[in-house]
């Protein structure tokens, strides 16, 4: 029965948050959203594209250091992941970190972390693994963890910073802080500014498979708030905004139109957008100052064309 309400009131707010933003003067929808299970699928798809730089870099990265990055992140961790895809990369810490105490993957798609964790479980019987199905740019709550441990690493890869502003990319790692704790310690990945034709390549891939997952919002709205899209009347479109250093992706209207979401009514320009996804690309120095009221930049590591990098941060004490 609570569990019922609790899940009732998640799809309350949710409405609220994506009915809000699409009445925003520039039509909004929230990032997070692209995650159901198909969207999920599509991102994997995405992250095997060869125009898709990010994760192979991130991935190279990893596995070129992964001896200096476990020891910068030391024996028996406990290793909190922000966002666990079924990726290779939490291979990579898995079998070369010291001890882990325990592991908490976290992530939106519920479906898709139970059977990512399950597979894990069977490759690594010893492993105590903890799944949280959640909203990580939420409030959530971490399971009772009753094992021994050092310090809590969080582990936040593929550079999904990048979807905050840098203002609330602060405020998120402010949370992040307070889940590390004393002598915690947070392994990321942050997305480097490069030629922007590499980056529009990346985003505007030549299958189209960022345009289906882009597209996937929309059905997903006319699946789960009975909305009436049409979708052969949008198009996907990636751009880079140069002053703000970010790529954007929209869904723009090809006509003049009105869209029905949950029985409110949207009016449509042609031409005009909704803006569905912020990718901010950093400069070194630019993203150690976001961060630096609560972490300090230990050590990065990049790949040679200075496409991509890891990062390894630890928490800054601070007076309370
Ligand atoms: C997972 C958010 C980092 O911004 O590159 C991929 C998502 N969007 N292609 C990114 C994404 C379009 C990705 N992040």
């Amino acid at each position: 029965m609570i569990q019922l309400t609790s899940v009732e009131n998640e799809r309350a707010l949710l409405r609220e948050e994506l009915i809000e933003g699409l009445r925003q003067p520039q039509k909004k929808l929230p990032s997070k959203y692209f995650y159901d299970e198909i969207g999920s699928t599509l991102f994997e798809e995405i992250c095997h594209l060869r125009e898709y730089y990010p994760t192979r870099t991130e991935i190279g990265i990893l596995r070129d250091n992964i001896g200096e990055i476990a020891a910068h992140i030391g024996p028996d961790c406990l290793l909190i992941e922000y966002g666990s895809g079924a990726s290779v990369k939490i291979r990579l810490l898995l079998d070369h970190l010291e001890r882990i105490a325990a592991y908490v993957p976290i992530d939106i798609s519920g479906e898709h972390l139970l059977a990512a964790t399950e597979e894990l479980g069977r490759e690594y019987s010893q492993l105590r693994i903890f799944p949280v199905p959640a909203d990580y740019t939420q409030d959530f709550d971490l399971p009772e963890i009753d094992v021994r441990h050092e310090r809590n690493v969080i582990f936040f890869p593929g550079s999904t910073i990048g979807n905050f502003t840098p203002a609330d990319a602060r405020v998120f790692l402010s949370h992040i802080a307070e889940v590390a704790g004393k002598d915690g310690g947070l392994l990321i990945g942050v997305d480097l500014k490069k030629d922007v034709t590499v980056l529009h390549a990346a985003y505007n891939d030549s299958k189209g498979v960022t345009a289906d997952f882009n597209l996937n919002m929309l059905v997903r709205l006319n699946r789960e708030f009975d909305a009436d899209f049409d979708l052969d009347a949008f198009r996907h479109s990636a751009v880079w905004n140069a002053h703000h250093g970010r790529i954007e992706m929209h869904l723009v209207s090809l006509r003049e139109q009105s869209v029905r979401v949950d029985g409110e009514r949207l009016h449509f320009r042609r031409g005009e957008s909704i803006l569905t996804e912020y990718s901010y690309k950093y400069g070194l120095e630019q993203f150690a100052a976001v961060a630096a009221p609560y972490f300090r930049v230990e050590k990065v590591w990049t790949d040679d064309r200075r496409w991509f990098s890891v990062q390894y941060l630890s928490c800054v004490s601070r007076a309370r």
